[in-house]
């Protein structure tokens, strides 16, 4: 018998997989991640699953400082009674929202972050402005966004109009902040939360079409005259505002680009988690 309980003991420690914190997308809720969730359960047996049910449907569009302060109530809960340490997945805006939690956060214990498909470097475009206001113009949206009233949006939050530059640094309360694009007196804290991370896996692809330009799920973004700039090639980056180039040097950098997913696809392809996400899981 007691044989028996040691190796059940052994056989229990080898396999404990870190829990994992699933974060959904905009204007939808956490039955959107149940594929991935499953798919975990199966593959890597006794996991233990976090998928956030908050800020579901219209609340998604909440502003980004609000959710991200109430979700890390859930985080700080969730890391105390995991002092081993949790993995996070956060899609789509749950990417970007995902990734700030963690900086607002800097004792977290999230050992690998995964960002899929997120508008990280922010959003510019028509198929997803027309998500929820489906009658506005990409051009002219910046209108609506930098505002006071706008920025009670969490679109308006990453909106980031290329076109537009100065009225963004003027009236966007949040992207150029946790960018580290802007000073503020959390600059170190939101560079040393990232850097702390195991791995920072950045998932996105060229045939997304709702994140514009797709690049932003890794860092990338457009310059002033419209043309795409690789996040190697970006400020944030070379000067490491926020880490990445310390995570990259250090190899806990991930940039993943599969081809052939629609935005509305990656948290429902099982390929998808097997391939891109179950290796980052241990
Ligand atoms: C913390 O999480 C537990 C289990 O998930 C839950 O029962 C409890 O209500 C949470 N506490 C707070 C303060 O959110
Ligand atoms: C940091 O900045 C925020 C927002 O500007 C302000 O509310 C807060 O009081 C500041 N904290 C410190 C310690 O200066
Ligand atoms: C746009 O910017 C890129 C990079 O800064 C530059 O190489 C290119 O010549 C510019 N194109 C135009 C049309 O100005
Ligand atoms: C699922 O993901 C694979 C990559 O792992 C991709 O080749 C395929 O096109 C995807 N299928 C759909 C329907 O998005």
């Amino acid at each position: 018998m007691k044989k028996f309980t040691v190796l059940f003991l052994f056989c229990y420690f080898v396999n404990a997989y870190k829990p994992v914190i699933l974060l959904h997308g905009i204007m939808t809720g956490y039955e959107t991640m149940e594929l991935i969730k499953g798919r975990i359960e199966e593959k890597h047996p006794g996991t233990i699953i976090y998928n956030i049910e908050r800020f579901g449907g219209w609340s998604s569009l909440d502003n980004m400082w609000y959710q991200v302060n109430e979700l890390s109530k859930n985080l700080v809960n969730i890391s105390q009674q995991h002092p081993e340490g949790v993995h996070f997945l956060g899609y789509s805006q749950g990417a970007l929202l995902g990734r700030t939690i963690l900086q607002a956060n800097p004792n977290h214990n999230v050992h690998n972050y995964i960002s899929l498909s997120g508008p990280q470097a922010g959003q510019y475009g028509t198929q997803f402005l027309h998500l929820f206001f489906p009658g506005a113009a990409l051009e002219t949206a910046f209108e609506l966004f930098y505002s006071r009233v706008g920025q009670h949006t969490s679109v308006g939050n990453y909106w980031n109009d290329p076109y537009h530059q100065a009225l963004f640094y003027k009236y966007s309360q949040y992207l150029p902040f946790v960018n580290n694009e802007l000073p503020s007196n959390k600059t170190a804290q939101f560079k040393n939360s990232l850097t702390k991370l195991k791995k920072l896996v950045l998932i996105g692809g060229p045939d997304d079409n709702v994140i514009t330009p797709w690049q932003s799920s890794q860092f990338g973004y457009y310059n002033g005259n419209g043309t795409v700039v690789e996040f190697t090639e970006r400020s944030i980056y070379k000067d490491d505002r926020i880490g990445l180039k310390t995570l990259d040097k250090a190899g806990k950098l991930k940039i993943v680009t599969v081809p052939g997913v629609n935005h509305f696809m990656w948290h429902l392809n099982v390929s998808i988690v097997d391939n891109y996400i179950l290796p980052y899981l241990d």
